[in-house]
């Protein structure tokens, strides 16, 4: 049996891929737009493990699968043996032998490859402490879809240096555009945890302002990603100067589009002027979630078809 192609980071997939999924996402958002049904996974299942909370991750993953035709089915290490210590490899040989595909949001990335070493199924990232790739997915086609490719363009990424950075520097790598970056100092990022080939795609910024100037967007994500809760306080207190506020996005392009992965704190890494304002695409970023992973899923399942 030949290994699946699994989506574990994004740079699994080819710019070349990444494009092609991007076409389909907009051939299958258009088509669902138009209340036109399209089924290509009837009778196929995906299974999602969830090991951290989700709203947007579990609504896409399973409203997708469903609007494709197959079935989507919730496990969670609450009510599942996985929260027992059932072994990974394990649950992986199992879970795999059941369903066509497996998406799963976990804590160390080590988990999740793990278990797609051992999956005779295709696995997608839904989350690590590492990564997010299928949010990168959908950011990148929300840009696209508002601003045309994202080649050579500026993203300005303020705040934590965690699995969303990391992966859109990834991202910058795959697509060849560049990140400024601005963390509070003690979390500035790390090229080797983030997968990089090298530090050519990213400028780091002592000061906020400096990294959104001239910036074609802004993003920024929570002070405290799941799992790091104990860091909390701290957190607050570092973080403190690094809100997206309606001044600094005055330092980007006026045409500037600002995302935010959500859920949000505003008051904390975001002003309520900044997401609910202008340049903010927050929510078309969410719904893309659907349109991305469905494209996702049909290539993983299907391999190019529409072509
Ligand atoms: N952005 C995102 O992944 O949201 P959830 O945690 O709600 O899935
Ligand atoms: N960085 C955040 C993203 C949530 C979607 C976290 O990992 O909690």
């Amino acid at each position: 049996m030949a290994a699946p192609r699994h989506f574990l980071q994004l740079k699994d997939f080819s710019r070349e891929e990444l494009e092609h999924v991007f076409e389909r996402t907009r051939w299958i958002k258009e088509r669902f737009k138009r209340y036109e049904a399209y089924h290509p996974l009837h009778d196929r299942t995906l299974v999602m493990i969830f090991e951290k909370q989700s709203t947007r991750t579990r609504l896409s993953f399973e409203a997708g699968m469903h609007q494709l035709g197959g079935t989507a089915i919730f496990l969670s290490t609450r009510d599942s043996q996985l929260g027992r210590g059932e072994p990974v490899e394990d649950a992986a040989q199992v879970i795999s032998r059941m369903c066509d595909l497996v998406m799963m949001r976990t804590f160390e990335q080590e988990i999740v490859e793990r278990f797609a070493r051992h999956s005779r199924v295709p696995v997608i990232n839904g989350l690590t402490n590492e990564y997010h790739p299928c949010q990168i997915l959908a950011d990148i086609y929300t840009f696209i879809e508002h601003r045309g490719p994202i080649a050579g363009r500026t993203v300005a990424w303020i705040g934590d240096s965690n699995n969303v950075c990391n992966t859109w520097l990834q991202a910058a790598e795959v697509f060849g555009f560049n990140v400024h970056v601005s963390t509070p100092p003690g979390y500035e990022v790390e090229p080797e945890r983030a997968g990089l080939y090298g530090t050519d795609h990213y400028e780091e910024f002592a000061d906020p302002m400096e990294a959104v100037a001239g910036a074609d967007l802004v993003t920024t994500d929570v002070w405290t990603s799941m799992g790091f809760e104990a860091e909390n306080e701290a957190r607050r207190r570092d973080f403190e100067a690094w809100q997206v506020d309606a001044e600094m996005m005055r330092q980007a392009r006026p045409d500037a589009l600002f995302m935010h992965c959500l859920p949000a704190h505003r008051g904390e890494e975001v002003a309520a002027e900044v997401i609910d304002g202008p340049h903010s695409v927050v929510w078309d970023e969410a719904e893309n979630r659907l349109h991305a992973q469905k494209a996702l899923m049909e290539f993983l399942l299907l391999g190019r078809v529409g072509q």
